[in-house]
């Protein structure tokens, strides 16, 4: 949360996410050139690092793509979600490591300069086998660079939440770009059936996710319809609230998070202000709704993040009548206190 800016914040949790990372970079490039100098003698050192950290940060991405579809499908996968954005920084200093190898390799060794050779060496984009493919793979490195270099939550508070999301959609445009880098590149060399294999299956496994979480998340998006009385629309009954739980109900094109805390009911916007986390998967802990994502915390009753921090997101009015729950459709300005509705007593 906002409050104040460190460079990184190290709990034990990210510590270990961190080191896990670290772990399975070792773990893959030692295997991958061990393996690739035994089984492939005739290829150069440079050769197996390019196409190791290639490959690792191909895979990487295919992982931090699939992390948040995971999520809302399984709330298993939700510890993976956490730390997403070290799992970014690390995927993109991987592809960092195998372009500045392949510019060394195949464009530093002449008398122009590395970034023309690379940019107007081979100027056949009309061809299939003769692509320029390493100019897609520099674009998409633009991209990953731009994106590791604003993940910090400084970023995202000075570029606004809006602006910060439309520029890490900016990734499935790098995905794209990573296909063709290597449908037109290396696969025109070598017809490896293997890689072939892995790259339309990664590709269909990634469309796939997508497209499953996004048919499950449809029926939240369906207008919800209830009795109105003076006002306030029918949500649903106390009784299909856990304590501390919320339900989610869409109401004039947004979804709202209806809380029970202990005696009372509360809504607010189900949008966390950091990443759009859904809060109403969250719980409320120390009287605070929780988003299940990052952790951010929020009054249930005023929408405000708890001091020293300054989050802020809208709340809505409620009334409980014969144990169900009726919410004010026109959300209040986002930190404005809705008296919470007592269950008991309601009539
Ligand atoms: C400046 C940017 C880049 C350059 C100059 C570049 C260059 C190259 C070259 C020359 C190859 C063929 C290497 C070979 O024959 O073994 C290649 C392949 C490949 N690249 Fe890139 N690339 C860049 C960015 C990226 C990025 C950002 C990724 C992934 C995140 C990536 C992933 C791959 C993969 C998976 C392959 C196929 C495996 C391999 O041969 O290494 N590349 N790239
Ligand atoms: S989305 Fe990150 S804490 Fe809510």
């Amino acid at each position: 949360m906002s409050a104040g800016y460190q460079a990184v914040l190290w709990n034990r949790q990210k510590k270990r996410y961190d080191l896990t990372i670290l772990a399975g970079i070792l773990l893959y490039i030692g295997l991958f050139v061990g393996l690739g100098a035994a089984l492939r003698p005739e290829a150069t050192p440079e050769t197996l690092i390019i196409r190791a950290f290639g490959t690792l940060a191909l895979l990487m991405l295919h992982v931090i793509l699939s992390v948040g579809p995971l999520a809302r499908l399984d709330r298993r996968f939700l510890p993976l979600l956490y730390n997403r954005r070290h799992l970014g920084v690390s995927m993109f200093l991987c592809a960092l490591v195998h372009g500045a190898f392949s510019m060394i390799q195949f464009h530093a060794l002449g008398d122009v300069n590395p970034l023309v050779s690379l940019l107007a060496g081979n100027p056949q984009y009309a061809s299939i086998s003769a692509f320029p493919f390493q100019t897609l793979g520099f674009v998409a490195l633009g991209i990953l660079f731009l994106m590791a270099a604003t993940s910090h939550d400084f970023w995202l508070a000075n570029l606004s939440a809006p602006v910060w999301k439309a520029l890490h959609m900016l990734v499935y445009v790098a995905y794209l770009l990573l296909v063709l880098h290597v449908a037109l590149g290396i696969l025109q060399t070598e017809r490896n059936l293997v890689l072939i294999g892995l790259l339309v299956g990664g590709f269909g496994w990634i469309v796939t996710l997508h497209l499953v979480a996004g048919f499950r998340e449809k029926p939240g998006d369906a207008p919800h319809r209830g009795d109105v009385i003076d006002g306030y629309l029918h949500a649903c009954a106390v009784a299909d609230i856990k304590d501390k739980r919320a339900r989610i109900v869409c109401i004039s094109g947004e979804r709202v998070a209806i809380f029970r805390n202990g005696d009372t009911i509360s809504a607010v916007s189900n949008a966390c202000q950091h990443q759009n986390g859904p809060l109403g998967e969250g719980r409320i802990v120390d009287g605070c709704i929780t988003c299940p994502w990052h952790g951010y915390q929020y009054e249930p009753e005023t929408g405000a993040s708890p001091p020293p921090f300054t989050e802020k997101i809208p709340t809505f009015n409620v009334r409980v009548v014969s144990g169900e729950v009726y919410v004010d459709p026109e959300p209040n300005p986002a930190g404005q206190r809705a008296e919470p509705a007592p269950i008991r007593g309601s009539s």
